[in-house]
């Protein structure tokens, strides 16, 4: 469920119409509610309730300063996954006892800006980076808090880009091998172990996968014990799922994956922590944009919108499907013909969908792409030197830019040019 909904014939944001923003800001932009993400959080909480957790959200979804306030506000931690994302969660207020530090490649730098800032805990992922972790904390004089991310080997059911949880991706290490990593870990005087970390992928429309994980890992968590480690807290990662289409079947709800964490974990006594990104923001937030021409070719007609493969990236990536929606309420019943939706870019892959049905559309009107929230907006580029498009957040009748549009000189001036030219 979201707040972006139809009112008097015109799609509104909350309580403001997405025209009056289009005439302020000017198109393509983003544009999240608030009431949408607060919501989203709460499901993950309650889902929770009775069970000592924290909800850490995967700010990797949307990283804008506005909207990790927003969250924290009502009680949110961060997950970070670079000495940027953690840079930003403080500068929105976050305090480093809230943000879990997660990733392959942590550098030194990272985890020194991490330690002396303050981390709830760093998510191993290699022997090489607890040796780094081990000395950056000895040569602080400080105690790295640490659990170490296993690969359960298991199938996320998910698009190949974005399952991260089987033994040939590059996360983790292998559950056969924990018993050693964890014994290593104990011998390191700079490191404390507090428990498990897992995340197996993304955009998990089914529970299955994470049930399997999760019970390797209360087994896991047993075993370590006996061995002597004392696991207090178990990270599980995120990864459920959002309705993409209103059509498709609804992948699980917060409170189903809530109830299987107790379920499968809750004998154990430990605290939890979840990193969910876009179940928060995805349905969150939606792009903006303006249909530039309607094209004739020689079997189809074109859309050619002023957003493109840069500004959402999520159909050229992973031929993903978002909803598009005419921003004027199409009459009931009106006709509706198949486009190709495209935006300006020089390559074919500017293809937004195909052969999507929509309501008849003319220059200058607005569209507006669905479930845009999450993995939009922070994966954008200025490809062929289009702007960064500005994020807008909406709260009840308010509106405010939470991230301006550049402008050209902003953008041309970051170059510089060698003396010898
Ligand atoms: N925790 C870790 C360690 C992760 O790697 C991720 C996502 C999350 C949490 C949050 O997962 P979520 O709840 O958002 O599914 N750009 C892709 C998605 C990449 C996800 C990467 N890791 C997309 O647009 O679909």
């Amino acid at each position: 469920m979201d707040h972006f909904l139809y009112r008097d014939g015109a799609l509104f944001a909350e309580d403001v119409p997405i025209s009056e923003i289009a005439a302020a800001v000017g198109t393509p932009f983003y544009v999240y509610s608030t009431a949408t993400l607060l919501r989203h959080f709460k499901l993950f909480d309650d889902a929770l309730e009775g069970t000592d957790h924290l909800v850490c959200y995967a700010m990797k979804a949307a990283s804008n300063q506005a909207i990790l306030k927003t969250l924290a506000q009502a009680g949110a931690g961060m997950d970070v996954v670079s000495g940027g994302e953690y840079r930003r969660a403080k500068a929105a207020g976050v305090p480093g006892e809230k943000i879990v530090f997660s990733g392959v490649g942590k550098t030194a730098d990272e985890i020194r800006t991490a330690l002396i800032g303050g981390i709830r805990q760093f998510n191993v992922e290699s022997e090489p980076e607890m040796q780094v972790i081990n000395a950056v904390a000895l040569e602080l004089g400080v105690n790295a808090p640490i659990t170490v991310r296993v690969n359960p080997d298991v199938d996320a059911k998910t698009h190949a880009k974005i399952a991260t949880g089987k033994s040939e991706n590059k996360f983790g290490i292998p559950i056969s091998r924990a018993s050693e990593v964890y014994a290593l870990a104990a011998s390191l005087p700079g490191l404390e172990v507090i428990g498990i970390d897992v995340h197996i992928g993304s955009q998990l429309t089914e529970l299955e996968p994470f049930e399997l994980a999760y019970n390797k890992v209360a087994e896991l968590t047993e075993r370590l014990r006996s061995e002597g480690h004392n696991i207090r807290r178990l990270d599980l990662g995120g990864g459920l799922g959002i309705p993409y289409t209103r059509s498709n079947d609804a992948p699980p709800l917060p409170v189903e994956y809530g109830a299987m964490i107790k379920k499968t974990l809750g004998h154990l006594g430990c605290e939890i922590e979840i990193e969910p990104g876009r179940l928060i923001a995805g349905n969150a937030g939606l792009m903006v944009s303006r249909v530039i021409y309607v094209k004739s070719g020689e079997d189809r007609d074109f859309l050619i919108l002023d957003g493109a493969m840069n500004d959402l990236i999520r159909p050229a990536m992973y031929e993903a499907h978002h909803d598009i929606v005419a921003v004027d309420e199409p009459a009931a019943g009106v006709e509706q013909r198949p486009y190709d939706i495209v935006g300006p870019v020089c390559e074919s892959g500017d293809t937004f969908a195909k052969q999507r049905n929509m309501p008849p559309l003319k220059s200058g009107d607005l569209i507006a792409f669905r479930s845009a929230g999450a993995y939009g907006a922070v994966m954008s580029s200025e490809y062929n030197t289009r702007p960064l498009i500005p994020e807008v957040l909406v709260n009840g009748d308010q509106f405010a830019v939470i991230r301006e549009r550049p402008s050209f000189d902003e953008i041309i001036n970051r170059d510089t040019i060698p003396e010898w030219l």
